[in-house]
């Protein structure tokens, strides 16, 4: 046998007779495309769609089945699949669920690329879009109409924290065959179990406290019994399939997100009430604070809080003293996405249906897991600026 065929042979992974077992506490992750049969009969099983094992690399490796099946369980759902990203676990749910001539609602309060995917791309395929305030609860029948066949909830909402009615909307939803999605990334399944409350479709972000190291992009849909099958079906449609070692990433990171959670659940409580004592700020926006508008809501539907709020200034900043207080910080990265141990800061303006914060700057901190003395001693130096 020449080399260059010894060394092609040598690439598959395979187990000799008599060689002793390689077993890790992690499962392994596979790197695939071609996945082998053993045999011809494997193979003509595979044809027929009868095969009982995997047949490609589009057929969700180990990594991928293992995560999707911790998640499965954290959410009480009935399947999980995983997606590249969070958006894309959101983007594909939409599509999944909704055909030419519906309508849906989206809460108002959405993180943005959702809105803009229901604008820019859902509306082509001849969905229409209407959206309903940020806190809506009851109200919700007002927006529904005879071809509704979708409502979009992000609770609490990632810039703004508002919560919507979980439990009223799901009760009219049910009653009228309507299936609904919550984005609960904030509370993690940790602290919120979206479906108990009548949800259908419960959407992670797992870039966020489950991966929990700002180093990979992974998303979720997790689904009870009566909508599994058309999610799955539309998945091995597409042939979509989430990349292993991202799945192996944030499976490890569901080993730890309790204790991480904690922590920054803690960390942030304990900066909210500093911050609220500081002369510069205003109102700081947190639900987990009894002068959050949705605590109540809070209380019912979540058991915990994370690191990820927000406060406006007493003053209005203008963009230059914004500029001046951001960059002054020496612990708070500039940057998107939240959910990892290093704590950032993002600042915006946001128009909602109906809200008092429309017009303010919102300054979102995501905290960290460093010590909490120093990113307010951080937090003093730059407010001081203003
Ligand atoms: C609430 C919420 N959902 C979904 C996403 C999208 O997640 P990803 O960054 O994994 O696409 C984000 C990202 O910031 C988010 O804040």
């Amino acid at each position: 046998m020449q080399e260059i065929t010894r060394l092609i042979c040598q690439t598959k992974d395979c187990h000799s007779e008599g060689e002793k077992r390689v077993e890790s506490i992690n499962p392994p992750i596979h790197k695939a495309s071609t996945l082998l049969f053993a045999s011809y009969a494997d193979l003509a099983l595979a044809n027929e769609g009868k095969y009982p094992g995997l047949t490609y690399g589009t057929d969700r490796l180990p990594a991928q089945r293992a995560f999707e099946e911790a998640l499965c369980q954290l959410e009480g759902g009935e399947i999980c699949r995983a997606f590249q990203s969070g958006i894309n676990a959101i983007v594909h749910t939409l599509q999944a669920f909704t055909k030419a001539g519906d309508h849906i609602v989206v809460c108002d309060n959405v993180y943005w690329p959702t809105s803009n995917f229901c604008n820019k791309v859902l509306s082509k395929f001849g969905v229409e879009i209407s959206y309903a305030p940020s806190a809506v609860g009851a109200d919700i029948a007002d927006y529904l109409r005879d071809n509704t066949s979708l409502i979009f909830m992000e609770s609490p909402g990632s810039n703004t924290f508002e919560i919507q009615d979980i439990e009223a909307i799901t009760q009219i939803a049910r009653a009228r065959d309507i299936v609904t999605i919550l984005d609960g990334t904030w509370g993690t399944p940790l602290y919120h179990r979206a479906l108990s409350f009548g949800v259908d479709v419960s959407i992670q972000s797992a870039t966020k406290y489950i991966s929990g190291h700002s180093d990979i992009l992974l998303g979720t849909a997790t689904v009870n019994h009566k909508y599994a099958d058309i999610l799955a079906r539309y998945y091995q449609s597409l042939e979509l399939f989430a990349p292993p070692a991202d799945c192996y990433a944030a499976l490890r990171g569901l080993k730890t997100l309790h204790v991480r959670l904690k922590h920054h659940e803690q960390s942030a409580l304990q900066i909210a009430d500093w911050l609220e004592s500081q002369p510069q700020t205003g109102r700081i926006i947190h639900p987990a604070r009894p002068d959050h508008p949705q605590h109540s809501r809070w209380k019912k539907y979540f058991t915990g809080s994370c690191g990820l709020f927000a406060f406006t200034f007493k003053k209005e900043p203008s963009e230059k003293e914004l500029g001046e207080f951001i960059n002054a910080l020496q612990l708070f990265g500039i940057g998107y996405s939240w959910g990892g141990y290093k704590s950032l800061i993002t600042a915006g303006k946001y128009v909602r249906n109906g809200s008092d914060l429309n017009g303010s700057t919102v300054i979102r901190l995501n905290i960290g897991l460093e010590a909490v003395e120093d990113l307010c001693h951080d937090l003093a130096q730059a407010l001081a600026r203003l």
